[in-house]
């Protein structure tokens, strides 16, 4: 399924969420199509790159596409200027210019923080969200919001710097924690009672097969 998501501040722009079952086996044409770049740094803490992040590599190296892995520790604590300094650091060491593209891959941390990476380097490169957790897919990877934490409270240094494409594959789920997983079909509740009754009574009606994670109820 893919949903187009208009920038209306752009004109007639608009990226494209990319949803289903294996969706990551086609990101290096969708790459090419949506945001072609002379090389790719992706973002992924260290949970998810073994899982997701050195398989898109090599996908990507096996089509010709350069590409390179910047993890960083996981969680909520690492979600810091810090980290976005020593990531910064780190891609521009490795000589990532204003030609190349993030692909964040994760939960909401690292679409935050690979967002926020996107929005400063070179003053703004282009973004690939790749969420892995229900948090991300169904709220933190769309919408454009990036951004750290501080001492003073969570999201107080950031950016907004839409995508320029959301890859939600659905496998990716059933490696996610279940409190991970439950905690962020929150988010899917509260968008159905708060904007689609038909929305709402489907999550009802098929919430065994979506607790089982049957990515097609
Ligand atoms: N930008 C936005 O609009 C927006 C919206 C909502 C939330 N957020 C942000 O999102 C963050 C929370 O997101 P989250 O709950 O995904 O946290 P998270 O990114 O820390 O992920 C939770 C844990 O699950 C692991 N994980 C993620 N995907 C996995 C997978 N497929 N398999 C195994 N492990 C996996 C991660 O390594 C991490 O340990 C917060 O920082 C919040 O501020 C941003």
């Amino acid at each position: 399924m893919t949903v187009r998501v208009p920038l209306p501040a752009r004109g007639d722009a608009a990226y494209r969420v990319v949803i289903g079952a294996g969706a990551l086996a086609g990101l290096p044409t969708l790459l090419r199509d949506d945001c072609p770049a002379a090389a790719y740094a992706v973002i992924a803490d260290d949970t998810v790159a073994p899982l997701y992040g050195t398989p898109l590599i090599q996908r990507l190296a096996a089509a010709g596409m350069p590409a390179r892995l910047y993890p960083f520790p996981a969680g909520e604590a690492r979600k810091t200027r810090a980290t976005w300094a020593r990531l910064t650091d780190a891609l521009l060491a490795d000589g990532c210019g204003r030609d190349s593209a993030i692909v964040a891959v994760g939960g909401g941390v690292s679409g935050d923080l690979g967002g926020f990476i996107a929005a400063t380097l070179h003053r703004g490169i282009p973004v690939v969200q790749v969420p892995t957790s229900t948090v991300a897919m169904l709220d933190a990877a769309v919408g454009g919001k990036t951004g750290v934490d501080t001492v003073a409270g969570k999201n107080l240094v950031g950016a907004f710097h839409p995508p320029r494409l959301v890859v939600a594959d659905l496998d990716t789920l059933r490696t996610l924690p279940t409190p991970a997983f439950v905690a962020g079909l929150a988010e899917a509740v509260k968008h159905g009672a708060i904007a689609d009754a038909a929305y709402f009574a489907y999550l009802a009606r098929h919430a065994t097969d979506i607790l089982a994670r049957d990515p097609a109820p």
